[in-house]
């Protein structure tokens, strides 16, 4: 499909909706601060689409908080979230379907912006971008994807100016992404609340990704290992391991049962500042967090370590 043929589409999709498309900054603002002028909340949730039903949760969530709001979801693969090896160009786009879940879901309007919009310098040439703090955004996923924080924070950031919400979702699937944004937003003092949304799982445990489509039927079953693994940490700690070490080698261990699968890291850290820790403390929450591959997909995946008080 042209570029312009993509557009038609889209529009006409939104117009079977409630939905308003909007693709420029004007029109955003336009529709931001005449809501905020009426005195409704203004609720963002930025997404890349390929929606699935995590999203279409995630959206749901945010319109029961807040029946009266003015739902925003901004659609847009990230480039600069991308490394040079990494899936950009053939990250899925689904944009007539992604339209159809958000209308579900009873978003307001969609902002489907493009790259010159949200780059307006292009992305090859030098610009401002948020750094987050390297304790945050080299270890695990950072450790694994160079740079990739700086483009998750920075296009957060830039969505948050554009759309100036009062409140912001994020699902907790992408947990050290969830981490880096709410410092993101202490920092730099963003007026905005960051609310959290627990992962969705299909029936078996695995979490839902839009890149879960990668898998092959075999690949698909294997996948299931990573929920294992954190079943078999909370099961543990549930038990009385206190040890962070021995946590890690259940993890460890259970994914190195799954021939299909290639562990990349298997962490228990503090909830907050991700710092791998020694022990696990009441008064101090902890999350297990794996990355695992399936021949060339990379999954992830996290669960909080809680300990009875
Ligand atoms: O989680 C995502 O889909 C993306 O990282 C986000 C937060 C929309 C930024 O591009």
């Amino acid at each position: 499909m042209s570029p312009r043929d993509e557009r038609r589409s889209r529009r006409d999709h939104a117009a079977d909706t409630r939905l308003k498309l909007v693709e420029n900054v004007v029109d955003l603002r336009v529709a931001v601060d005449a809501a905020r002028a009426s005195g409704r909340t203004v609720a963002l949730v930025p997404t890349m689409g390929a929606l699935h039903d995590g999203h279409a949760r995630l959206i749901e969530e945010a319109r029961a908080a807040d029946p009266d709001a003015l739902l925003v979801v901004t659609i847009f693969v990230n480039p600069t979230q991308f490394g040079p090896n990494e899936d950009f160009g053939r990250y899925p786009r689904t944009i007539d379907h992604d339209l159809i879940v958000c209308g579900r879901a009873n978003a307001d309007l969609v902002f489907v912006p493009d790259v010159e919009t949200v780059y307006p310098g292009g992305i090859d040439q030098p610009a401002c971008v948020v750094e987050p703090p390297a304790s945050l955004a080299t270890v695990l996923e950072g450790a694994i994807r160079p740079g990739h924080f700086r483009g998750v924070a920075t296009v957060v950031l830039k969505l948050i100016n554009l759309a100036h919400p009062q409140v912001a979702y994020f699902g907790r699937k992408d947990y050290q992404q969830l981490v880096v944004i709410k410092r993101m937003v202490r920092d730099f003092h963003l007026n905005v609340l960051i609310r959290e949304t627990a992962t969705v799982r299909e029936p078996d445990g695995l979490a839902l990704s839009s890149r879960n489509r990668y898998l092959s039927d075999d690949q698909r079953s294997a996948a299931v290992v990573l929920w294992h693994a954190l079943q078999a940490a909370t099961a543990a700690v549930a038990s009385g391991e206190r040890d962070a070490d021995r946590v890690r080698q259940i993890l460890r261990a259970a994914i190195d049962s799954t021939p299909a699968a290639k562990l990349d890291y298997a962490e228990v850290a503090d909830a907050s500042t991700l710092e791998p820790i020694d022990r696990l403390l009441v008064e101090r929450p902890a999350v297990a967090l794996i990355a695992a591959r399936l021949g060339a997909t990379r999954l992830i995946d996290n669960v909080a370590l809680d300990l009875p008080s």
